[in-house]
C-alpha cells in the first residue's frame, strides 16, 4: 500500500502567513503540521508516499526531503495549479501503479493516527473507504448523507445547504478503482477535479464504497481558529521537559518545554507551552497553550493561546491572545504620547486593537 499526500493549494484562509510559506509546514506545538501526517502514515506500516506539491514546493521539499528522517521513502510529484484532489490523483497515476493507497491531505490533523483506517481497508475488500465526522459547520466541508443503514446516499462539496452535519474528513483510502473514477469525472463549477465527485461516480458504478467515523480528535487546519485548537490539544499531552536556562527568578508551572538554548528569565510560564531553541523570554509571561518558535524574543510582553513562529520579537506589549504570529515578525509598543498604533502588516493580515 502507498500513501499520497497533498501539500499543495494555496492556504487562502491563513493569510499573510500563506504568502510566503505552505500552510501544511504551520507548527502545531512547534512541529510542522505535516510532520504529524508522515508520522501516522509511517505509524500505519506505509512507507511508499508520494507527495503532491503546488507554488509552495520548494519549502516543503526543504523540510520533508527524502523522507528518510521519518522513516520514508518519499516522492515528489508538481501540480501546476491547484486543480481539485481527484486532479492529483490523476497526475500521481504512474507512482501509484495499481498498488491501493492512502490519501492523506497535508493541513488535516487526527490526534489518533490513521493506523485503524488502513488497517480495516487491508482486510475488506472497498474501493474506497471515507471518513466522517460531525461538525457544526458543514458547509466549510465536504458533505455525506447516510441511508437508514449507514450506506452513503450522496456526498457534496462545501454544499450551500448540508443535507447532514456529517463532513468528510481529508484522509481517504483507495483501491486502484479510483483511477477510472478521476478520468470519468468533469470538473466543478469551482473549476476543480473534485474527490467527492469521484467517490461519488464509484458509488453509481456498482462500486464498494465504505464510511467509516472518526473516533478521536479531528481538524482542517485551514483557518486560525482550527491552528490554535490543535496546538492546545497537542500541548495538552506533552511531556515537561526543561532543557534551556531558567533563572531563580522565573515561574515555571505544568506541562512546559524549554529547548536547549532557551532563555528564561525573571518571567512567569503557565503551560501548557512550548518554548522553541534560542528564544530569550525576559520580564515576560507566557500562558496557557501557547508556542512560541525557535530564536524568538519577548521582553516585558504577555501571550497566551498563541501560536509565534520563530525569529519574531514581541516587546512591550500586554497581553497577546488568540493570535497567531508569522516568521520574523515585531509587534513592539507604540513610543511615546499619544497613546497610537502604529502597524505595517502584510496583505490578509488581521490585526484587532483594543480602541
Ligand atoms: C477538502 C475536501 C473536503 C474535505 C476537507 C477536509 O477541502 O475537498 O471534502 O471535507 O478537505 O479537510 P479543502 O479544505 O481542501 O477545501
Amino acid at each position: 500500500m502507498k500513501a499520497l499526500v497533498l501539500a499543495g493549494g494555496k492556504g487562502t484562509r491563513l493569510r499573510p502567513l500563506t504568502h510566503t510559506s505552505a500552510k501544511q509546514l504551520v507548527p502545531v506545538a512547534n512541529k510542522p503540521v505535516l510532520y504529524y501526517g508522515l508520522e501516522a502514515i509511517r505509524d500505519a506500516g506505509i512507507t511508499g508516499v508520494g507527495v503532491i506539491v503546488g507554488d509552495t514546493g520548494r519549502e516543503v521539499q526543504s523540510a520533508v526531503g527524502d523522507g528518510s528522517a521519518f522513516g520514508l521513502d518519499v516522492t515528489y510529484i508538481h501540480q501546476e495549479a491547484p486543480l481539485g484532489l481527484a486532479h492529483c490523483v490523476l497526475i500521481a497515476r504512474e507512482f501509484l501503479a495499481d498498488e491501493p493507497f492512502v490519501m492523506y491531505l497535508g493541513d488535516n490533523f487526527l490526534v489518533d493516527g490513521i493506523t485503524g483506517l488502513v488497517d480495516s481497508f487491508r482486510q475488506a475488500d472497498y474501493d474506497a473507504q471515507i471518513l466522517l465526522t460531525k461538525v457544526a459547520e458543514p458547509q466549510f466541508y465536504g458533505v455525506a448523507e447516510l441511508g437508514p443503514d449507514g450506506e452513503i446516499i450522496g456526498l457534496e462539496e462545501k454544499p450551500e445547504h448540508p443535507r447532514s452535519d456529517l463532513a468528510i474528513v481529508g484522509v481517504y483510502t483507495f483501491s486502484p478503482a479510483i483511477h477510472e473514477a478521476v478520468r470519468a469525472i468533469s470538473p466543478s463549477a469551482r473549476g476543480e477535479l473534485e474527490i467527492t465527485d469521484a467517490i461519488t461516480w464509484l458509488i453509481d458504478n456498482g462500486r464498494r464504497v465504505h464510511s467509516h467515523f472518526v473516533s478521536g480528535y479531528w481538524r482542517d487546519t485551514g483557518r486560525l481558529q482550527d491552528m490554535l485548537e490543535c496546538n492546545r490539544i497537542v500541548l495538552e499531552a506533552i511531556e515537561p521537559d526543561i532543557r534551556g536556562t531558567v533563572d531563580g527568578l522565573s515561574d515555571i508551572t505544568g506541562r512546559v518545554v524549554i529547548e536547549p538554548g532557551a532563555v528564561v528569565e525573571n518571567s512567569v510560564i503557565r503551560g501548557p507551552a512550548v518554548i522553541g531553541a534560542h528564544t530569550k523570554i525576559v520580564n515576560s509571561f507566557v500562558g496557557p497553550y501557547t508556542s512560541i518558535g525557535e530564536g524568538c524574543t519577548l521582553e516585558h510582553a504577555e501571550v497566551e493561546y498563541a501560536i509565534v513562529l520563530g525569529e519574531s520579537t514581541i516587546r512591550g506589549v500586554s497581553r497577546l491572545t488568540y493570535s497567531l504570529i508569522g516568521r520574523n515578525v515585531e509587534v513592539t509598543r507604540a513610543p511615546g504620547v499619544p497613546d497610537t498604533c502604529q502597524l505595517m502588516v502584510g496583505d490578509h493580515s488581521r490585526v484587532q486593537v483594543r480602541s
